[in-house]
């Protein structure tokens, strides 16, 4: 288990570089999302951790370890296996890349025996199969997982990734001594990736790191980052997705508004294709995080992986909705009996519908919606097209806004809508 390690005592302010240009340069920006031109929709990709953890073992499980041929064996069926054109576009790499040690300059250095090409060789490989490469850092003194962390080298690491052709950073909160060097070192990051002038997602764990102190400043973090981790680790299990739904519902009045083009909220990886859910779970998984207008970063093996979670990662109208360009968060607005219904704006008019079954016991449940209770009452007004998306695709013809819709659905699973006018 990763310990999060905070000493409350200390006040260490991590020394803010910064030139003044640049200063000049963010005041201009504006007080929107960051402003780097990226992840206008959500980030779509796959990261190692939650399948291949911290496994540095490439003598015993070469297949599963941490290493360079691994996300190779990644990027080649990102792009053979249809993932590439899904949109997964960026292969990410996690925690426990790094040598011990920096290098004679202080630059960061991948592990030689794990990485023996290097991260520039592997970014030029990627690239070659139309994909971008993710890596991961941590603002503290050491990651999570005790490589080296990069208080004291924001600018330094910045360029070094830049230089290795770099388009998205990970940077994890772990071993920072205080709130306020918390906050420096996320926006200097932030500032330092900006001024190497390369195109770099900056995806943040900032909220996560600063709850338990403090309430996030959203407009903060969303000036500073991509996207922004506000909640635990996701783990392949039931109880963890459900945690992570419960918590935003519970948050949804503070986080759903700060999210739009350029700044998401990020509930964690896509566990789907894994071991620890069910075929209706992985259905509840895929269809909130496209209602949340999630990151889609898959955490599996594309080695070997079910054609019924690979049809349902690839599905293209959940995609769609995911990455629709209105960049709206959908939110739940009723919870009765043993449903929870959310609903997500789409561009021109659309929206999308999700129904829950909470029930985990008995088989599967009908719940009738009236057609005028959706979407704030304007979905269908005066009428819409309805097409059910997940758990498959059917045409459920025009609905008038007097009418009632029936569906149903199995314990744990979800049931997602599209409606049109
Ligand atoms: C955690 C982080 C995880 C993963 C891990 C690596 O704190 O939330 O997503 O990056 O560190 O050690």
């Amino acid at each position: 288990m990763i310990v999060k390690f905070w000493s409350g005592g200390m006040r260490l302010v991590c020394e803010l570089a910064l030139r003044p240009l640049a200063l000049v340069f963010w005041s201009i920006l504006g007080a929107r999302a960051l402003d780097n031109g990226l992840a206008l929709t959500p980030t779509m990709g796959w990261l190692h951790w939650e399948r291949f953890m911290c496994n540095l073992d490439c003598q015993e499980e070469p297949d599963a370890c941490i290493s360079e041929q691994l996300f190779m064996q990644m990027a080649e069926l990102m792009a053979s296996d249809g993932w590439r054109d899904a949109g997964y576009e960026y292969l990410c790499i996690d925690d426990c890349w790094m040598a011990p040690e920096r290098d004679s300059k202080g630059q960061l250095q991948a592990d030689p025996q794990r990485f023996p090409s290097g991260i520039k060789h592997l970014a030029n490989f990627v690239h070659s199969k139309g994909l971008k490469l993710g890596i991961y850092a941590d603002v503290g003194n050491k990651t999570c997982a005790g490589f080296p962390g990069s208080f004291g080298y924001y600018d330094i690491d910045a360029q070094t990734f830049a230089d290795w052709g770099i388009d998205l950073l990970k940077f994890d909160g772990c071993y920072c001594t205080n709130v306020v060097s918390l906050a420096d070192g996320y926006k200097h990051m932030s500032l330092a990736l900006n001024r190497t002038g390369r195109s770099i997602v900056y995806s943040c764990e900032w909220p996560l790191y600063l709850r338990p102190f403090h309430k996030p400043n959203y407009t903060d973090i969303q000036h500073y980052c991509n996207h922004w981790r506000n909640f635990n680790d996701v783990y392949d299990s039931w109880e963890s997705i459900k945690s992570i739904l419960a918590w935003t519902v519970i948050n949804q009045k503070e986080i759903v508004e700060v999210a739009g083009p350029g700044g998401w909220n990020d509930p964690d990886m896509l566990v789907i294709g894994n071991f620890g859910l069910s075929w209706d779970q992985q259905v509840t998984q895929m269809a909130l995080w496209a209602i949340m207008a999630a990151p889609l970063l898959m955490s599996n093996d594309l080695r070997q992986i079910s054609s019924q979670a690979k049809a349902l990662l690839q599905n293209k109208d959940v995609i769609a909705v995911n990455q629709d360009p209105l960049g709206k968060q959908g939110y739940c607005f009723r919870k009765e009996n043993h449903f929870e219904v959310w609903e997500r704006p789409l561009s021109n008019l659309a929206w999308a519908v999700a129904i829950r079954n909470l029930q985990e016991i008995g088989g599967p449940l009908s719940y009738t919606m009236q057609i005028s209770s959706l979407g704030r009452g304007l979905a269908c007004n005066p009428g819409c097209t309805i097409t059910q998306l997940l758990p498959e695709k059917a045409h459920l013809g025009f609905y008038q806004w007097t009418l009632t819709l029936k569906t149903r659905i199995n314990p744990s699973g979800t049931v997602l809508l599209r409606l049109e006018r």
